[in-house]
């Protein structure tokens, strides 16, 4: 990544990084296991309280340097540069986390392809065992389709992500949102959908307790990519004279109304065929969706291709945008050939990706501190690596860089109060908070051993 985006080239390329499968199948499948519309106020709080800040705080380190995250550090740092220069190793979060993405695109292609045969379960009943039996026993499909979608994601990257990325997201991003609308029509329709808005939008403040905010922290910096270098990447081709501060905050709206539509859609027809929404495991999305599909019928078969196919394309976004930081690291700093570089990044990936499969099937049992081996990485990155390198960012972006050098950087786009309340934020009260969330739940760690 050397040239700029275009102005709009640039928002869709962090739009369609931040909007994925942390939308579709993350934050459905949250939201149930953790309370509903408790947890919903608090990502929302999350997102603009902590999300907002610290993505302009790793916009900045990216526009400023115009470097990858481990040089990012390294340039801008006016001493310890060696010091600085690991934060940008949180970079591996984001290798680790595609190494389990890729595996959930795989599973979205496979439903793709059972809506196109029209083989999709009726009830929600036979949907989840279909669910289980995927991802506990199917080696061969999920193997086939991690690796179709693996090969075609260093493909796409193997080509420069620019060109390939802005096409891709002008095309993809509206079709699901159209897809997802169309939906929330067809499901204001059902009773499903009073009860849906209720479990969503009637906060339950009994529900909210530490090990909840900790995985609404972990979903807002999953959903917006931040943490793990993808920002500062994209943002080091950001090009001038863009108002950044409009570009992030539609970003972050396009991200929550993504999570919000996809929600309404899937507790209604988790709500609609009886279920009770606390008792389901992971893949919602997949057990409420495909069962709706099925039962539409051939409109429902056709539709039901057309959403899962655009969320491929979604996810695919969003997992190009988190092997380019390290890809760029690699060029940049061993003036390696990014032929080169990905062939050693994907090795790594395919590893952990295959034994990410391995680790959840019935048969191998291959459990790591009572999670498998794809919870662990999925745990790790997002509850550790990303908000421990959210805190870092603020840190460097609140104390390192000059605050003068900011203050020209946001002057076109954001002064006067705004950007003091910003400064603080980033300073003080968005590190702290992170910090008192990740320690909270720290300290409950040990004290329940
Ligand atoms: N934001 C993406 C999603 O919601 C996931 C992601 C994480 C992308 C980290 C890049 C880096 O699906």
């Amino acid at each position: 990544m050397s040239s700029k985006f275009s102005k709009i080239g640039f928002i869709l390329a962090v739009a369609g990084s931040a909007v994925g499968l942390g939308n579709a199948w993350k934050f459905p499948t949250l939201v149930g296991q953790s309370g509903g519309s408790a947890f919903i106020l608090l990502y929302i709080i999350l997102t603009l309280g902590v999300g907002f800040v610290i993505f302009l705080a790793e916009l900045s380190i990216g526009k400023i340097s115009e470097k990858d995250p481990v040089n990012a550090y390294k340039k801008l740092a006016p001493k310890y540069k060696k010091a600085w220069s690991f934060v940008g190793f949180t970079m591996i979060g984001s290798i680790l986390i595609v190494s389990f993405y890729a595996l959930v695109i795989g599973w979205v292609v496979k439903y793709a392809y059972l809506s196109v045969i029209g083989q999709l379960p009726n009830s929600l009943e036979l949907s989840k065992i279909e669910f289980e039996n995927l991802t506990a026993h199917d080696f061969l499909s999920q193997f086939v389709c991690f690796t179709l979608v693996f090969f075609v994601i260093f493909y796409i990257v193997s080509k420069g992500i620019k060109n390939g990325i802005e096409r891709l997201n002008v095309w993809m991003m509206p079709s699901l949102f159209i897809l997802l609308i169309l939906m929330l029509i067809y499901a204001m329709s059902k009773d499903g959908f009073v009860l849906a808005l209720k479990f969503l939008f009637i906060p339950d403040f009994h529900k909210i307790n530490i090990s909840n905010t900790l995985e609404a922290l972990g979903l807002a910096f999953f959903s917006l990519s931040l943490g793990v270098g993808t920002i500062i990447t994209y943002s080091a081709s950001l090009p001038d004279r863009t108002n950044f501060i409009t570009s992030t905050l539609n970003i972050i709206f396009i991200n929550l109304l993504a999570g919000l539509l996809m929600g309404l859609v899937v507790f209604t027809f988790i709500f609609e065929f009886g279920y009770d929404p606390n008792q389901q495991g992971p893949g919602f999305v997949f057990v409420s969706l495909a069962t709706l599909f099925e039962k539409l019928g051939l409109v429902g078969h056709i539709f039901g291709a057309a959403f899962f196919i655009s969320l491929v394309f979604a996810g695919i976004t969003s997992a190009v945008s988190m092997i380019e930081p390290s890809a760029f690291y690699l060029i940049n700093t061993f003036k390696m050939s990014r032929k080169k570089a990905l062939v050693l990044i994907g090795i790594f990936v395919y590893i952990l990706g295959i034994l990410c499969i391995l680790s959840s099937l019935d048969t191998t049992q291959f459990k790591i501190l009572g999670m498998s081996f794809f919870e662990l990485l999925d745990s790790f990155s997002s509850k550790i690596i990303m908000p421990l390198g959210g805190i870092l960012i603020a840190i460097f972006v609140g104390f390192v860089i000059k605050r003068e050098t900011l203050e020209i950087l946001f002057k076109p786009y954001m002064r006067g109060i705004f950007f003091k309340i910003w400064y603080i934020f980033v300073r003080f009260i968005s590190p702290l908070a992170v910090f008192v969330v990740l320690i909270t739940k720290l300290i409950g760690f040990y004290i329940k051993f």
